[in-house]
């Protein structure tokens, strides 16, 4: 059985529906944290059991009978996130899972200036030092991101290879299935970068930028919390830093056609 988790998420649905085009629904599991919410899931066919990273007893039973179980990262910002996604690849360690796929980031590093990119360097090491064969998908950016922004006023960023969910839906499920990637994969990202600045160029949107300080001052003034204003700014002081900047050709490799630009 394959056991997805994060399967009520953007990429997770994805992900499972593009595998149920490919296997049967009874060879299909979610791990999900409310099961009513993948009652269309349940009601293909596939095994629906309530799974928590922060409630390893109950990844047990969600993982049970898993030949491979794709470990998408949780949705957890700061200190825990690194600890739950642990907890989610040794419960599928313990499950007797024969590979872990795991969804990185491009720009994963304990260097980064972008939080997110220290939990998934935190969790590949924990990978890395495990003996169950794994994969560890260096997702690009999603360009999903880009609409959160675009035509807001910014801080200084830099170039972004923005990558489709659907592009990245397609290389877990062909590492779910087929073994075309192991190990820490190269960056899947789409073909070309692009900054905000261009993006907004292209679709007739004014582009302006604030200064760091003034831009956090503007954010925290605006309502929104200050470490979370702090979390944002991270990521575009790393795009500025170039960490985004890789473009590879490996995701469209994987997934046999050019992968959708932003
Ligand atoms: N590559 C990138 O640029 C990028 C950008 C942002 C995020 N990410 C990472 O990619 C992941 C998937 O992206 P997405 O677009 O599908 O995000 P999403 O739609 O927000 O989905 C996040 C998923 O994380 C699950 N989750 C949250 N807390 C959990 C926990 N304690 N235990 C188990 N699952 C938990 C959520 O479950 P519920 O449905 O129960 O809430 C949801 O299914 C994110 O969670 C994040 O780690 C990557």
């Amino acid at each position: 059985m394959i056991v997805v988790t994060g399967a009520t998420g953007k990429l997770g649905s994805l992900v499972v529906d593009r595998l149920l085009e490919r296997v049967p629904a009874e060879t299909v599991g979610v791990s999900v944290r409310d099961p009513a919410k993948a009652a269309s899931l349940a009601a293909r066919g596939v095994r629906v059991r309530a799974g928590d990273f922060t409630d390893p007893a109950s990844l047990k039973e969600a993982f049970e009978g898993a030949d491979r179980v794709l470990v998408i990262s949780a949705a957890i910002r700061g200190a825990g996130a690194a600890a739950a996604n642990i907890a989610a690849i040794d419960a599928a360690r313990g499950a007797g899972a024969g590979r872990i796929v795991y969804t990185s980031h491009q720009a994963a590093s304990r260097d980064s200036l972008f939080l997110p990119m220290h939990t998934h360097a935190a969790t590949e090491a924990h990978l890395l030092a495990q003996d169950t064969p794994f994969t560890s998908l260096r997702n690009g950016f999603y360009a999903s991101t880009v609409d959160q922004h675009l035509g807001s006023v910014l801080p200084e960023d830099g170039p972004v290879s923005w990558t489709a969910h659907a592009d990245l839906a397609d290389a877990a499920v062909a590492a779910l299935t087929e073994d075309v990637l192991d190990g820490i994969t190269p960056p899947l990202t789409a073909p070309v970068t692009r900054t905000f600045a261009e993006l907004a160029a292209e679709q007739g949107i004014e582009h302006v930028t604030l200064p760091d300080d003034e831009w956090l001052a503007a954010a925290v003034e605006r309502g929104t919390p200050a470490p979370l204003a702090e979390f944002t700014l991270g990521m575009f002081r790393a795009a500025r830093r170039g960490e985004f900047a890789v473009t590879d050709p490996t995701l469209e490799k994987v997934i046999g056609r050019t992968p959708q630009v932003r």
